[in-house]
């Protein structure tokens, strides 16, 4: 290098020596020369430029000295007289930053003593490169540093001047920053980073950058240090949910502490900046009960009640916030499934209560309403009742269901129901709920009373006291308070004539029977009456039944004797033959007793007579037969005294007092008249005639009897064959009065009266029948023969006394 830059250096030199030359006169020498020459380069010819003789320089002891200083750069060739380099020449070392460099020697000659000063100017040459400080450069930029943030740099330092100090930095080409170089006053060329794009931390944390610095030298020279920017974080970045929106899926009735879902966000940033806090955002009271955000770890969880049929989905805001405050927003919707968890809800909306039991099969009853929360299946309700019900359950509308009787209803069986619905969802498993409805039956006044007995029948003594009760009726009505009542009354009819109710009363309320006046069995023996009893309905239902009363009979009258007559006299002689043999009917005793039965079973003693051995009488025939045959030894005159006694309890009686005498002629009696007359002659005629006015009187009056009976029997002959016609060929007891098992009279109640004249070939017997109703005593002709018809055609059910006579004649 050095020999290159020769020729201009020369030229330099050349220049500053004519310079020299014509300042100083005493002979200073300048010399320029690049510094860094190599050793024994060639400065200049000083003895030449000096004009001094070569040759004897060497004489002279020529040399070269430094001011000051022992450095000695130059040497002086003897020889020749040239100045050359001695030593390094360094320009920085010796002046530094200094624009001119001169190195003052002075060129000391001996014989004679010649000090010449010579000026030696040091030109730089580049040999210096600029130079940085330090290898790097560590530089820490926060990622928020704006556009145009400036950051400045340590400048290279290039210990050349001039030219060849530092010219221009560069940098190596980056994507963030440029380079914005500028010159100080002094020259200085500093520079600074401008930022150009935006760091991001979170792209890349660090960068290297290369800056170069060059000088203006020839060559070039450059130096280079690395930049080392960290990129500091700042909160740039909010946190970033994993997901927008999060879904999550809950079971209703999900117990407290539950996780639902775990949400998380991440933030780029480091540090505090990246510290991610949840938080629920602008939620209701009602969510915040209900779900519980974990801050830390965003775990979501159930705090509450889960109930679907409140809140079936929930939309949450969570926010995610960084340490200093970057949030971001994510949803959360929770959808809540159903759980069968509500049974069935069972509401009447309406009900006839009570129903009336007439109703008709299919009528609707009562509407019924069904809910249930839930939803789909869950909510899919059945219906029932049970099955022992005359009600069934309709669909009608959904939800709706109709309860609908099935069949006629009974209060009087069934008088309330207590139908139980049931209602059962489909959900699993299912639930259910009941609910019972009470339904009475109200009354229909359906049912009429009914007796206790089909027929009653009541039996009284006679001469009862009026008043007294003789049976009570009952009869039971089902029906529902006056519907049921029962009210007694009797039925009015005719009995005999008169009307019902002069013989009974009933008791309205108790259907107790009394009679109102006093029976006599010899008056009729049994009536019918129809006592009927009738609810208080409206309209009132009513039912009757037959009440037969019969009167039994009470020993109260005593044996009437017809014949003899009981005032007998002689004038009732029987005349018993001489010739009769022991066992002939001699007469008979002819009584008859207004009882019947027992009471009216008649006996016949003798209790006192003239002859004890000649007579008997027949127990109860009352036929008086001799016992032995008459003899002539027998007193003419006989009497009797003979008793009749009932059979009653106790028993009554009635004595009479037969004539008997012992003739085959009235005419031979001569002790007859005395008999008859003795006592009282003159009034024997007068009884005479009148006896004999009696027995036509009575003897008409049958006549009548028997026409009017043969004109009925005409008409209603079975009456009489039925019921009166008897012949006994024997003396025949009284009848009894007889009573079949249905309780009424199976025959006819007769009276029997036997008259006897004494005969005993022809006797006949007499019978005669007749009613009650027909015999009274101012009634007795007025009667027409229908009206006759009339009676004894009622005789089954109308009370009836008949008599029969039987009269006997010889
Ligand atoms: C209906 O229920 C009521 C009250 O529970 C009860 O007193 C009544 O006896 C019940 N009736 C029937 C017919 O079961
Ligand atoms: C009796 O029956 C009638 C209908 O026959 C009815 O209207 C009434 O309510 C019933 N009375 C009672 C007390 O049940
Ligand atoms: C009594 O009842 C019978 C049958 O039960 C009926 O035929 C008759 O008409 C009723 N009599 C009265 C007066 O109601």
């Amino acid at each position: 290098m050095g020999n290159k830059g020769f020729p201009l250096t020369g030229l330099a030199i050349s220049l500053t020596l004519i310079l020299s030359a014509l300042h100083c006169a005493r002979g200073d020498v300048s010399y320029s020369i690049p510094e860094e020459m190599k050793h024994g380069t060639v400065i200049g010819n000083i003895g030449k430029d000096l004009g001094l003789d070569v040759k004897r320089l060497s004489d002279r002891r020529a040399r070269i000295d430094t001011e000051g200083n022992n450095k000695r750069y130059c040497d002086v060739n003897m020889d020749n007289g040239d100045l050359i380099v001695a030593e390094r020449i360094d320009r920085e070392t010796l002046c530094g930053k200094k624009a001119s460099c001169v190195i003052k020697l002075e060129f000391v000659l001996q014989n004679p003593l010649e000090l010449h000063r010579v000026n030696l100017h040091i030109q730089d040459i580049n040999d210096n490169a600029p130079l940085f400080k330090n290898d790097i450069i560590k530089m820490e930029i926060h990622e928020s540093a704006v556009k145009g943030a400036r950051f400045s740099l340590d400048e290279a330092h290039d210990a050349d001047i001039g030219e060849n100090t530092v010219k221009e930095y560069k940098l190596q080409r980056n994507e963030h920053f440029i380079l914005n170089a500028e010159t100080k006053s002094g020259g200085r060329k500093y520079c600074e980073l401008v930022l150009d794009k935006e760091l991001d931390r979170e792209k890349e944390q660090e960068l290297q950058l290369l800056l170069t610095a060059v000088d203006g030298g020839s060559p070039q020279r450059s130096g280079t240090v690395v930049i080392h920017v960290t990129v500091l974080d700042a909160n740039d970045n909010a946190p970033v949910f994993s997901q927008a929106l999060y879904k999550a899926i809950l079971l209703e009735n999900s117990p407290t502490g539950t996780v639902v879902i775990t949400v998380s966000a991440s933030d780029a940033d480091e540090g505090l900046n990246g510290d991610v806090r949840y938080e629920l955002d602008h939620v209701s009271d009602e969510i915040s009960n209900t779900f519980l955000l974990d801050t830390k770890t965003g775990e979501v969880k159930v705090n509450g009640a889960i109930d679907y049929e409140e809140e079936s989905a929930y939309e949450l805001r969570i926010s995610a916030k960084d340490g200093l405050g970057l949030a971001s927003y994510s949803t959360l919707v929770i959808d809540v499934t159903d759980v069968n968890d509500n049974e069935p809800v069972i509401s009447v909306k309406s009900l006839s209560n009570p129903i009336a039991e007439n109703v008709s099969p299919g009528t609707e009853v009562g509407i019924i309403n069904v809910q249930d929360r839930d939803s789909e299946k869950n909510r899919q309700v059945r219906c029932s009742i049970q099955p022992n019900v005359p009600f069934k359950l309709v669909t009608s509308i959904k939800n709706y269901y109709s309860l609908v009787s099935t069949a006629h209803l009974d209060r009087e069986l069934v008088s309330e129901y207590n139908i139980t619905i049931t209602a059962t969802d489909e959900g699993s498993p299912p639930l259910s709920s009941s609910k019972t409805v009470h339904l009475s039956v109200a009354d229909i006044n359906d049912n009429p009373p009914v007796f206790e007995e089909q027929s009653y029948s009541a039996y009284v003594t006679e001469n009862n006291k009026s008043g007294s009760t003789l049976c009570s009726v009952t009869a039971r009505d089902p029906d529902w308070r006056q519907n049921g009542t029962v009210i007694y009354s009797l039925l009015a009819a005719e009995v005999n004539g008169a009307p019902v109710s002069s013989y009974l009363s009933v008791n309205g309320d108790t259907g107790v029977i009394h009679a109102v006046r006093s029976f006599d069995y010899e008056h009729f023996r049994s009536f019918k009456v129809h006592v009927m009893a009738r609810d208080n309905g409206s309209p009132p239902l009513s039912s009757n039944v037959s009440i037969s009363v019969f009167i039994t009979d009470v020993n109260d009258n005593s044996p009437q004797i017809l014949y003899p007559s009981p005032e007998g006299n002689s004038f009732m002689t029987e005349l018993v033959p001489k010739a009769a043999h022991g066992g002939s009917l001699v007469s008979k005793v002819i009584a008859v007793d207004a009882d019947s039965g027992q009471n009216a079973w008649l006996s016949y003693h003798i209790i006192k007579s003239t002859d004890p051995g000649l007579f008997t009488i027949g127990l109860h025939s009352g036929e008086i037969r001799t016992q032995r045959d008459i003899s002539e030894s027998d007193s003419m005159k006989q009497n009797l005294i003979v008793a009749v006694k009932d059979n009653g309890q106790p028993s009554l009686s009635a004595t009479c007092t037969m004539y008997l005498l012992i003739s085959d002629n009235l005419a031979e009696v001569p002790e007859l008249k005395d008999i008859s007359f003795d006592e009282n002659n003159s009034k024997l005629t007068f009884y005479l005639i009148i006896a004999l006015v009696c027995v036509s009187t009575f003897f008409l009056t049958f006549i009548i009897i028997i026409l009017g009976v043969r004109f009925c029997r005409r008409r209603k002959p079975r009456l009489l064959f039925d019921g009166a016609v008897a012949i006994p060929s024997a003396y025949l007891p009284p009848n009894y009065a007889e009573v079949d098992g249905t309780g009424t009279l199976r025959s006819a109640y007769n009276y029997d009266a036997y008259l006897t004249t004494g005969s005993r070939t022809s006797d006949f017997k007499f019978v005669s029948s007749y009613n009650d109703n027909t015999l009274p005593a101012d009634q007795t002709l007025r009667k027409s023969p229908s009206d006759f018809a009339e009676a004894f055609g009622e005789s089954d059910s109308s009370p009836e006394v008949g008599l029969e006579l039987t009269m006997l004649f010889s």
